[in-house]
């Protein structure tokens, strides 16, 4: 049934952009959503009603419905895990277990912000945030994009073990007015249990006598965030099935939380499950996470597309691209299928991408002109994060919408080199302001696009065994029991004799 549905798929016409236009005068009208303060524009891909049911009929071949309600109701999807996933929940729009468990952590959440504004751990003016992958790109992003005008403190937060990156942020904080946070959901990880003892060490050699009592915890594993020193009661434990690139919902957000306040924070939950129930309520035609997930898999299986690139034209998103760098590649960067086989065709797209304008005078010019071909997302906002003038967020969108028409136009010349075939692909998502609320909706639905693409290609978009080996090998290296090849035994003798 399944092969049937991509042979389909697979032999799907790629007529030129503008005749679909040209052909089809509701043609915006079938490929855009509004949702939650988010504009979502299709019409320039090569979906055509023709590819939406073909990608429909894959839908239900693979249960996309079944799936989507067994994530809802906190069934096992984790399969090789064997554990549900949860963080839908942390949004209320879970099993009602699952949402009673969030709240109860929420509510600590905020009693501890509550008791730093008090001063319970005396005066707090830096928050120094450590935490690596999952338990760091989505407060970073938080803060970054929310938190220029009203942070309540100035925020940090490092991830590198390279110590030239806390020393940056030691040279700037005051040590007796710092807060450790400790982002862990393992506990286990090298990088950032490195990065807090040094920390607790700066703090001591710089006077502040129980350094251990302005630390806060943030894991899934609270005896071994107790066993490393960190009092219970700060401690803030989230559930296991709350995945660490989705985890930003959980108390992973809690610096974003104590910067940008409770009422934000609870902002970003609401704007989030709003897109959750338009992904479980909406019809599959017209649901951004499902079009969107089907114009990713009509590039990768017919166009043989291997990259994807977002460009936020907003500066305050400018760490978007690199949270989704996680979210889509260790997602769905999978080889195997959920039933243990060779998944056979191309799974997650290379996701790339930058800032725009910075972008068109660096790489765009192989998205015009260049042999790849790049679907392209623009991710750009109307009002303006600035206070200047208004002819700079007017001359940011122009550039942002012309480059998506530039694209799909091209230019044809009789000089190759000055020609631009034109007839590539980009979307646009269009957002009416960016606050926590729009900030919530739009990572949800890159979430449950994600899961999206998961479902129709048959794997499992919640684990990550791939990033094991690596770790194993340094950890083994570390302790001096790992046999390496020649090369990299060269390399080790050269860096440590
Ligand atoms: O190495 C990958 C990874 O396991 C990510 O999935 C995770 O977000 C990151 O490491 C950090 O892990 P932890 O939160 O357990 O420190």
């Amino acid at each position: 049934m399944t092969k049937a549905d991509w042979t389909t798929i697979e032999a799907l016409p790629s007529p030129r952009l503008e005749s679909l236009f040209a052909e089809d005068a509701a043609r915006l009208a079938s490929f855009s959503v509004d949702v939650a303060g988010l504009h979502f524009d299709w019409s320039k891909t090569h979906l055509t009603a023709d590819a939406v049911a073909a990608f429909t009929a894959l839908a239900k071949a693979q249960d996309l419905h079944g799936k989507r309600e067994a994530l809802f109701a906190g069934e096992a999807v984790n399969t090789s895990e064997g554990r549900a996933v949860t963080h839908v929940a942390e949004r209320g729009e879970g099993s009602e277990d699952d949402v009673a468990k969030a709240r109860v952590l929420h509510a600590r959440m905020r009693a501890l912000i509550d008791a730093i504004e008090a001063g319970a751990l005396g005066e707090i003016r830096h928050v120094l945030h450590v935490g690596i992958g999952g338990s760091a790109l989505g407060p970073d992003l938080l803060i970054d994009a929310l938190g220029r005008e009203d942070s309540r403190y100035e925020v940090a937060i490092v991830s590198n073990i390279d110590g030239a990156a806390l020393e940056e942020v030691f040279a700037r904080f005051d040590p007796t007015a710092t807060l450790l946070v400790i982002a862990s959901k393992t506990f286990t990880t090298k990088e950032t249990l490195t990065n807090a003892d040094s920390v607790l060490q700066w703090m001591g050699e710089h006077g502040v006598e129980d350094a251990y009592g302005r630390v806060v915890a943030l894991t899934a594993d609270p005896d071994k965030a107790v066993e490393w020193g960190v009092d219970e009661t700060r401690v803030l434990p989230f559930a296991e099935s709350v995945g660490g690139r989705y985890s930003l919902w959980s108390s992973i957000g809690f610096p974003a939380a104590l910067a940008l306040g409770w009422d934000c924070f609870e902002e970003l939950l609401e704007g989030a499950g709003e897109m959750d129930r338009h992904f479980r309520q909406t019809s599959l035609s017209q649901n951004a996470p499902v079009l969107a997930a089907f114009a990713d898999l009509y590039y990768t299986q017919v166009r043989h597309a291997e990259t994807r690139a977002t460009f936020a034209y907003d500066e305050r998103l400018r760490l978007l691209p690199s949270y989704l760098q996680q979210l889509e590649m260790e997602s769905n960067g999978k080889g195997a299928t959920i039933d243990g086989e060779a998944v056979g065709r191309p799974t997650a797209a290379i996701t790339w991408g930058g800032v725009g304008t910075d972008a068109q005078h660096a790489v765009f010019q192989l998205l015009h002109q260049g042999t790849h071909l790049v679907p392209v997302e623009f991710v750009a906002v109307i009002e303006p994060g600035d206070t200047l003038s208004e002819e700079h967020h007017r001359q940011l969108l122009l550039n942002a919408f012309a480059q998506g028409a530039a694209l799909m136009k091209g230019r044809p010349n009789d000089d190759l080199a000055r020609s631009y075939a034109g007839d590539r692909p980009s979307s646009t998502i269009l957002l009416e302001d960016l606050d926590a609320r729009t900030l919530g909706a739009l990572i949800a639905f890159y979430e449950q696009r994600t899961f999206v693409n998961g479902v129709l290609l048959g794997i499992n978009s919640f684990d990550q065994f791939g990033v094991e080996l690596g770790k194993e090998m340094a950890k083994a290296a570390d302790a001096g029991g790992q046999e390496f090849d020649v090369s990299t035994t060269d390399l080790i003798k050269r860096a440590f004799g």
